[in-house]
């Protein structure tokens, strides 16, 4: 047996699943040195957020199934959904786009739910929508689901509400009111009064609140002035009620630098009352097929991925020259692998896909990615949380399932809040062709292209908290197992935990009918004075927690 293949069974070993790897340090293949005493930053939480659009399946039939229907609910929303919110620690969720949000007037979604008018969903002409009936929710959107309905989700899932304001078709005034709905004490407005007729007299305190969506693009085509313009005219003295309000700006577009470059350079010379909190990315990777791939293809993908870190330094720089105290931080509040339509659970969950354990991989390595840049991202909102591109769940009526990117969430969540600290990774690269091919968007732009490229050979992330190490690691290769030597440099190994989500098959996933095809399995690791050693089995996310002495 080639060592090769010694090394793929031994890692997928049946369902035991247990990894013993030696202590034979000097023949490990990878090192991995974890520098406790060097800190990066305090991982915000909120990195570990979510989205939600009026899309598809995400509101109607995934988030909220009214208050009379028999699939179980609190008050019109799937309880399911939020007790599995509660269990990975959701921290904040992002409401109601995406780019119906500048389609969206927020009063149309307040009062009486009988009495809401219905109106046209901004996804309308989307392909997938044009094939249902006129009678169909994501065409026509009945308001069901309104501001109130967001918070109280919000509360039930232990989740801060990030609101996203029409920037492109409502006024600056609207944008007031709908703040002071939210904020204004009980009793002391109009707003608040409707606000309390609802059963809800106490303000909601909503602190994040996002100024347009992709104001390049669907949130009104601006150019960089025009958006620092109205950035500045939006957030100009609206009423705080004590609140500490947190505006996100509508940023850059994956890499595009001279969007963050022009608004910064405008921002820093007319200075705004309110600079942004918050700079907003977004950072789709795309193909065409979410289940028919091959191996190159998951490569691919995952290469296209890890543009994320670049992007972050990039735009981090960019800003740099202008906000020199850095007082404005990063928040890609939408990110994921976005493949075209075929493999929805349902006909009206637009943009519904399957989740593989490709996805699993790419959702961790970016959250790693995040948690090694934790002095500049603050937060990060994963699209879409639910029946819609890189989603935690899958649900259709009564069916409920999570998808492997929840146990990625799930085993990720120890680092919220703990100290990220530097980790360097050594591991053989894995060398692949990228072929271009076409994605969801069509054919490629600089037609089918086909280059040598390498990926790293492990990716990851470590934290500490106490005496708490974190450390949470991608094995991206498709068939070799990786035996590894970690150096705890500045702490001594008490005990170790190894926490493995991995398969057999990259097109791994789970259905209705298999619900648990992927899932998390206890692992064996062994750790002895500064050392750890384990195998990070083929095509996994792993999380070693090790407890310091
Ligand atoms: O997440 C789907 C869409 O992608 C969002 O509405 C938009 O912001 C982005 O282009």
């Amino acid at each position: 047996m080639q060592r090769r293949d010694f090394l793929k069974t031994s890692a997928l070993a049946g369902s035991a699943f247990l990894f013993r790897a030696p202590l034979l340090a000097a023949t490990a293949e990878a090192h991995i040195e974890v520098l406790v005493n060097e800190p990066i930053a305090t991982i915000a939480p909120e990195i570990y957020g979510h989205f939600t659009e009026h899309l598809g399946g995400v509101i109607y039939d995934g988030v909220w199934v009214g208050e009379n229907s028999h699939i179980p609910n609190v008050g019109g929303i799937r309880k399911e959904l939020v007790e599995k919110l509660k269990a990975i620690k959701s921290p904040v969720i992002r409401w109601p786009g995406g780019c119906f949000a500048d389609s969206y007037d927020w009063k149309d979604g307040i009062g009486p739910r009988d009495k809401r008018p219905r109106r046209t969903n901004f996804w309308v002409d989307d392909k997938q929508a044009q094939k249902l009936p006129n009678n169909s929710v994501q065409k026509f959107e009945p308001n069901s689901f309104g501001t109130d309905e967001f918070v109280q989700f919000c509360k039930l899932s232990h989740a801060e509400p990030y609101i996203a304001a029409n920037l492109r078709s409502l006024p600056a005034l609207s944008f007031d009111q709908w703040v002071e709905y939210c904020n204004s004490p009980a009793h002391s407005t109009t707003y608040a009064d409707v606000r309390a007729a609802a059963g809800y007299a106490d303000p909601y305190n909503v602190r994040y609140w996002g100024i347009g969506n992709e104001s390049w693009g669907c949130g009104g085509n601006f150019t960089p002035e025009e958006y620092s313009n109205e950035y500045r005219r939006f957030t100009a003295w609206v009423p705080g009620y004590g609140v500490d309000l947190r505006y996100i700006a509508s940023g850059s577009n994956q890499n595009d630098v001279d969007w963050t470059t022009q608004f910064f350079e405008d921002i820093l010379h007319r200075r705004p009352i309110h600079p942004p909190f918050g700079w907003s990315v977004h950072n789709y990777t795309n193909a065409l097929e979410a289940l028919n791939f091959n191996e190159q293809d998951a490569y691919s993908l995952f290469y296209q991925g890890t543009s994320t870190e670049q992007i972050i330094q990039n735009m981090w720089s960019a800003m740099g020259v202008y906000d020199r105290d850095h007082y404005t931080r990063l928040v890609v509040d939408e990110y994921g692998p976005w493949y075209g339509s075929g493999t929805e659970v349902d006909p009206t969950h637009i943009f519904g896909q399957q989740i593989t354990m490709r996805d699993a991989i790419v959702t961790a390595f970016t959250l790693d990615i995040f948690n090694r840049h934790a002095e500049k991202v603050c937060m990060a909102n994963c699209a879409q949380l639910i029946n819609c591109i890189d989603s935690l769940f899958l649900a259709h009526e009564d069916k409920f399932i999570v998808t492997p990117n929840f146990n990625v969430f799930e085993m990720y969540a120890a680092h919220q809040g703990a100290q990220a600290v530097r980790a360097e990774f050594s591991a053989p690269s894995i060398g692949f062709t990228d072929i271009q091919k076409p994605d969801r968007w069509g054919p490629p732009r600089d037609g089918a292209r086909s280059v040598h490229r390498n990926l790293n050979g492990l990716m990851g992330s470590a934290s500490v908290n106490g005496k708490r190490l974190t450390l949470t690691v991608v094995n991206p290769h498709l068939t070799d197992g990786r035996e590894t030597q970690i150096a705890v440099r500045g702490g001594n190994v008490s005990s170790v935990n190894a926490t493995v989500l991995a398969s057999s098959d990259i097109h791994a996933h789970n259905t209705f009918e298999q619900p648990d095809a992927v899932t998390t399995k206890s692992a064996q690791a062994t750790g002895s004075g500064s050392t750890v050693s384990f195998t990070f089995p083929p095509m996994s996310v792993s999380k070693l927690e090790v407890t310091l002495s």
